[in-house]
């Protein structure tokens, strides 16, 4: 057994003069140093020594290892110490930040607007985004069989088509008609589905902010001028913006607000009206003491806007580039 030790020890000092790099260095220890290594492996040996040598064997082996141990340290902080005066490290060059991640650009935007909003006396209500066809289509005055609801084909949750996946926020007024007496002034933001072909500017899976006012004489004038006041506080005032007549079920007269954006094409950005008395009635308010207007905004077509993506569905490809930029 001393032999072996001593061999052992030769064949160590040996290799160590060859030891020129890390590398060279990780391989001397994974040959000696590691739990399987050769060191390890001859002090398992110990078990077969007979009792009388046990303590000078064992003194030998404790000798042999520190020895092996210390060659081991005292390379590897040579070879550190080396790296770090190396000409090719510059300790002055500025660290590399990671990205931490950042808020989307989608929930920014709702943050504004939920801001501008407020700043207009409306507060914040929510809805549920599984809906049961009431509140998503017949409050809202779509007829079972009217036309208007294949424009809201959506993701249906049972056979019956009972529940389906909101198309819109709309239903969440229904839901705060049927939970308060008017004077009712609130935004209600959340997501949204539909059955859509996919393109730059669509999406089956959206945000719009609904809105809802309901009082004693309300008027058509005050829903433009809190639409105005809107896009001018979301972009500006030199925004260029146009109401165009447009339908909806739920309100009468109805329009839709565009926006020019950057390449001079128009994009519908929300739908609005007066709210339709059938609606108010669905609701259980009295259409002939109250009146009200409504409008729903779409938060990705504002966040587009915003940020001049030209392709909406950048937004859902967690690129780092588009996540930053709000
Ligand atoms: N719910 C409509 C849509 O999704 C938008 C809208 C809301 C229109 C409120 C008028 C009033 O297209």
């Amino acid at each position: 057994m001393i032999e072996e030790i001593k061999k052992l020890k030769d064949e160590i000092a040996a290799n160590l003069k060859n030891i020129n790099s890390k590398d060279v260095l990780e391989d001397f220890r994974l040959e000696y140093l590691v739990k399987k290594g050769k060191v390890q492996l001859l002090m398992e040996r110990m078990k077969e020594v007979p009792k009388e040598d046990k303590p000078i064997i064992g003194k030998e082996l404790n000798i042999l290892r520190k020895f092996v141990e210390s060659e081991f340290n005292e390379l590897k902080e040579k070879f550190e110490s080396e790296a770090l005066s190396s000409p090719d490290l510059d300790l002055t060059l500025p660290g590399r930040r990671g990205f931490k991640g950042s808020y989307h650009p989608v929930n920014a935007t709702i943050d504004t607007m939920i801001d501008i909003f407020a700043s207009m006396g409306f507060t914040v209500a929510e809805g549920p985004e599984i809906e049961d066809d009431f509140h998503n289509f017949d409050a809202l005055n779509f007829p079972p069989d009217h036309p208007a609801r294949d424009l809201q084909d959506t993701f249906f949750m049972d056979k019956d088509g009972q529940y389906v996946l909101r198309t819109h926020t709309s239903p969440v007024q229904i839901r705060l008609m049927q939970d308060k007496e008017p004077p009712i002034r609130s935004i209600m933001p959340g997501r949204v589905y539909r059955n859509e072909a996919l393109d730059a500017t669509h999406l089956a899976e959206f945000h719009q902010v609904e809105g809802l006012y309901i009082d004693k004489k309300v008027t058509l004038a005050q829903l433009k001028a809190t639409m105005i006041t809107f896009a001018e506080k979301m972009y500006g005032k030199n925004l260029e913006h146009r109401f165009r007549a447009s339908f909806f079920p739920f309100t009468e007269p109805s329009a839709e607000l565009d926006i020019r954006r950057p390449g001079g094409k128009w994009m519908e950005v929300a739908g609005c009206g007066m709210v339709h008395p059938n609606v108010l009635k669905a609701g259980g308010i009295a259409p002939e003491i109250y009146s009200g207007y409504a409008f729903g905004i779409g938060i990705e077509r504002v966040t587009m806007l915003r940020t001049k993506l030209d392709d909406i569905r950048r937004l859902h490809e967690n690129d780092k580039r588009v996540l930053v930029q709000l």
